[in-house]
């Protein structure tokens, strides 16, 4: 019907993959791919629908195309990977303790994170969004939630990153799944993990992981009980990728966005209230995570074409943030849009740490236009991230 070409590992496409996905909203809305086999929906509507439906669209297989294909087996306790009933028993005890007063409490934390990134580049001529800031914060702040001493933190993050990159524009074997995104046990290791909860079961302190350790829960089979290893460790991979990666790449993305669009980046500097608006906008209009794959679950029709039980989806909503038929002038980045969008998901896996991502975001922003009201991008040195997960820059240097 169509010459559209589609897949998350080819590093071409990922670079700009706007084009495409345009073709594919406008002309093969369920798009099917034979080469890794499987479907995909890009229109805002039926992307939104989907994410809804997860009875249809299953995340219990994994939510990564290559995992699902894979069938490796999930550990219990990574909601991202789970299904109701246990999806909303786990997430109910990790949003048990993402407690305003854990948020309230995060601000000037990760401000004085940033400040100690920052300060000692001012007046060096240049700094590294990416580097220097991006890979840094959410590093830390999330370190300093489950309690990870300071030493161990850049172990951990460089650990997923290692796990997370492709080789070639190919999918990755099973071999490499269970670190992506955090939706394996996490690539530090279960033994690392195994060990920091005995530790910290000997050694409680007021974090997140402490009060993990200690709570009480009814499970699926009726017994209360406290949490086992296994699901205290898929919590701690799940939160380190999660919280780590796709923050670092929305940091990256203000960074290459301000500066492609130094008219929004004056607008900001003159009207700093906007800056919480113009990470929405940042946002959808470069999702860090733009695709979630789906285990098809039954039978279901999309334009007059059937897909069949046991198919995967994907569901991208990276082109679901960029349709036409839901924004007005969908191309063009506006920090006052204050439009919706779907790059943190939604549903029942809506992002878990939207609040502190936007904290994150907002207060990264906020910290580099003190310092450096302009900067400029230095494309030579610049360098994506090859993973088929987040999208993002791996390095963003930039003059100053
Ligand atoms: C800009 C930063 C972030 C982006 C773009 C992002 C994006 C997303 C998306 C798209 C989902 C839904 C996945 C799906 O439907 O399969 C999700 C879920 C999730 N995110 Fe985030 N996220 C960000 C930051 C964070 C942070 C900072 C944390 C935690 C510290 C976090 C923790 C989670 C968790 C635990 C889930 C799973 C929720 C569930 O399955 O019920 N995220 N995120």
């Amino acid at each position: 019907m169509n010459d559209i070409y589609y897949d998350p590992f080819d590093f071409e496409i990922d670079a700009n993959p706007y084009p495409v996905w345009k073709r594919m909203r406008d002309d093969a809305p369920l798009y099917r791919n034979e080469k890794y086999d499987f479907w995909a929906l890009t229109r805002f509507a039926d992307v939104k629908a989907a994410l809804h439906d997860w009875r249809t669209y299953s995340s219990a297989r994994g939510s990564v195309l290559e995992v699902i294909k894979s069938g490796v087996e999930i550990p219990r306790g990574n909601i991202l990977f789970e299904d109701p009933p246990a999806h909303d028993l786990h997430r109910g005890l990790l949003a048990r303790v993402f407690s305003p007063r854990r948020m309230a409490a995060i601000e000037p934390e990760a401000r004085a994170y940033c400040a100690r990134s920052l300060d000692p580049l001012v007046g060096k001529g240049g700094f590294d969004f990416i580097a220097d800031l991006g890979s840094q914060m959410p590093m830390r702040v999330i370190g300093m939630l489950l309690g990870i001493p300071e030493q161990d933190q850049e172990a951990i993050r460089d650990q997923i990153d290692a796990g997370m990159n492709l080789d070639a524009g190919e999918m990755p074997d099973a071999e490499g799944q269970r670190a992506r995104h955090g939706r394996g046990a996490g690539s530090f290791g279960v033994d690392a993990y195994a060990d920091y909860i005995a530790w910290r079961r000997e050694n409680p302190a007021d974090d997140l992981i402490t009060e993990l350790i200690n709570a009480r829960f009814v499970d699926e089979s009726g017994v209360e009980r406290n949490l086992a290893d296994d699901e205290l460790i898929a919590y701690i991979g799940l939160l380190s990728a999660a919280g780590n990666e796709t923050t670092t790449r929305l940091i990256g993305w203000l960074g290459y966005l301000l500066d492609k669009y130094p008219e929004q980046r004056q607008l900001l500097v003159e009207n700093p209230q906007l800056v919480a608006s113009a990470v929405e906008e940042a946002l959808r209009f470069e999702a860090p995570s733009p695709v979630q794959a789906r285990y098809v679950m039954q039978d279901v029709e999309h334009y007059g074409t059937r897909v069949p039980e046991g198919s995967v989806m994907l569901l991208i909503n990276g082109a679901a943030s960029r349709d036409e038929r839901e924004y007005a002038d969908a191309d063009r980045f506006d920090i006052r849009r204050e439009a919706n969008h779907l790059s943190l998901g939604y549903g029942i896996h809506f992002c878990l740490g939207n609040a502190l991502a936007r904290i994150e975001g907002r207060v990264a922003l906020e910290e580099v236009l003190k310092r450096w009201p302009e900067w400029q991008v230095d494309h030579n040195n610049a360098k994506m991230a090859r993973t088929s997960t987040v999208r993002g820059w791996e390095s963003l240097p930039a003059f100053i």
